[in-house]
């Protein structure tokens, strides 16, 4: 963090005036230091923190206004052009771009964690096949801090280390059994020879009985997704991860919490909510019906994959997922399928709409992913569990950074609006 030389805000309240002091990051808005406030007598009052920054961090960089994501300071575009998720996810743990042996080492490192203990095939045995796949991610990835007792001592930086390789391999499997699971078909054991996406749609889709060979052009735009997914700073659940992590609580545990909190259709459950919403909709025709549903203040419907809290100008991964949007759509020869059609004819419109021109809501990143996840043959309930595995080396890096440095555990406070003190009247007597 940059010296300020001293620089402070003023707080004057009931007669009395408070120095507060002012910390400039590398880029980005300055920040006001109030922990002092609470020694005076104050809480500051922010309910969303939208405008709180909870830690110092060094990992990524966003600019909503003009659309830009950085992380360890590279623009995200450079890195879906030039980059891969792997080297992406060191990037993201260590600070630096690899060199090619520490690149190929990290590959071959995550490769040997692929595989998850078997045992685990049993837990997977408990739940209903028609169990969300979310809710079978929470509690798979909560119970992996039942089966890897070996490096669960958040003080040591090496046991730190292995979980993070652990967590970054099993992810793909983990979700991919999800899936094999709920369609009733055997779980396909990782293929080390491939890449990591390529691998992950073998998961998905080879079976035991023929050879699966995965598409370079689908697995390339897999890859993209996961890369597009992997950081994002603060949100919500990246915030769940350090909350749940300032409590000394395992990672395991701590990256299931950040799984439930992805859950949620404002999140991670947005690109699932895309392809139910263009369901909805159904056919062209329909489409004005639900832009004007979308505006009408008294209707909680609202146009899934638009808008941002962040972004007040088009998603930087928007952008990239765009191009592999149509990459993918000219690849597999889907441009004609009707809810595709209903996207691009939704996306063209709200974008010209002064409705959603007004209030800067631009397509997300969920808008497209969840149409090239459709295109590959993803099932719906299953585009968050791929969000989740392309955000766990984020999660694991905030959690990482918490715990390397001092922090303390995560305690918000209230502004208390319930009755003041009053006397217990016995039952009798009410
Ligand atoms: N459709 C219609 N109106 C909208 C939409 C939308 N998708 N998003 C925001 N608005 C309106 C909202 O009604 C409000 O209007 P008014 O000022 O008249 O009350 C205004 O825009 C500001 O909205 P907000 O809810 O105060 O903004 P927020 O920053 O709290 O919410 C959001 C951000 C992402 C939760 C919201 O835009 C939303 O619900 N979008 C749809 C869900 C979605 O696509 N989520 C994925 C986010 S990207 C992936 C991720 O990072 O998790």
């Amino acid at each position: 963090m940059a010296d300020t030389g001293g620089r402070t805000a003023q707080l004057s309240i009931d007669g009395k005036t408070i120095d507060l002091p002012v910390r400039d990051g590398t880029i980005g808005p300055a920040v006001i230091d109030v922990g002092k406030l609470t020694a005076n007598g104050y809480f500051t009052y922010d309910p969303g923190f939208v405008s709180t920054a909870s830690c110092d961090s060094a990992i990524t960089y966003i600019d909503g206004d003009q659309g830009v994501l950085l992380h360890r300071g590279y623009p995200i575009e450079q890195l879906a052009e030039q980059s891969d998720y792997l080297e992406l996810c060191y990037l993201l743990l260590n600070g630096e771009l690899p060199s090619a042996a520490a690149k190929t080492t990290f590959v071959d490192t995550i490769k040997r964690h692929t595989m998850v203990h078997e045992q685990l095939v049993h837990l997977f045995r408990g739940f209903r096949r028609d169990a969300h796949p979310m809710a079978v991610m929470c509690g798979v990835t909560g119970a992996l801090s039942a089966f890897y007792h070996d490096s669960l001592d958040i003080t040591n930086e090496q046991h730190r280390r292995i979980t993070a390789h652990r967590l970054i391999a099993k992810m793909p499997t983990l979700a991919a059994m999800s899936y094999k699971y709920s369609i009733g078909q055997p779980f396909m054991y990782p293929r080390n020879d491939l890449d990591y996406a390529a691998n992950f749609l073998y998961m998905m889709f080879g079976t035991p009985c023929e050879n699966y060979e995965p598409n370079p052009v689908i697995a390339r735009a897999m890859d993209r997704i996961f890369l597009l997914h992997a950081d994002h700073e603060q949100n919500a659940s990246t915030s769940t991860v350090r909350m749940a992590g300032s409590t000394g609580a395992n990672p395991f545990a701590c990256i299931a919490a950040g799984i439930a909190a992805l859950w949620g259709p404002a999140h991670g459950g947005a690109n699932e909510a895309v392809l139910t919403m263009l369901n909805e909709i159904g056919d062209e025709r329909h489409i004005d019906k639900f832009i004007k549903r979308a505006k009408d203040k008294d209707d909680p419907f609202r146009i899934m994959g638009f808008g941002h809290r962040v972004y007040k100008n088009y998603d930087p991964r928007a952008k990239v997922m765009q191009e592999t949007c149509r990459e993918v759509l000219g690849q597999l020869g889907t441009e004609d399928d009707p809810i595709l059609r209903i996207a691009q004819r939704l996306e063209k419109i709200a974008l010209e709409d002064d409705y959603f021109v007004e209030k800067r809501l631009y397509p997300n990143v969920d808008f497209y992913s969840g149409i090239i996840l459709k295109a590959i043959g993803i099932p719906t309930e299953l585009f968050t569990v791929i969000f989740a595995t392309g955000r766990t080396p984020g999660w694991i890096a905030h959690w990482n950074e918490m715990i390397s440095g001092p922090y303390k555990i995560g305690r918000p406070r209230q502004l208390y609006l319930g009755p003041p003190r009053r006397d217990f009247v016995p039952v009798d007597r009410r």
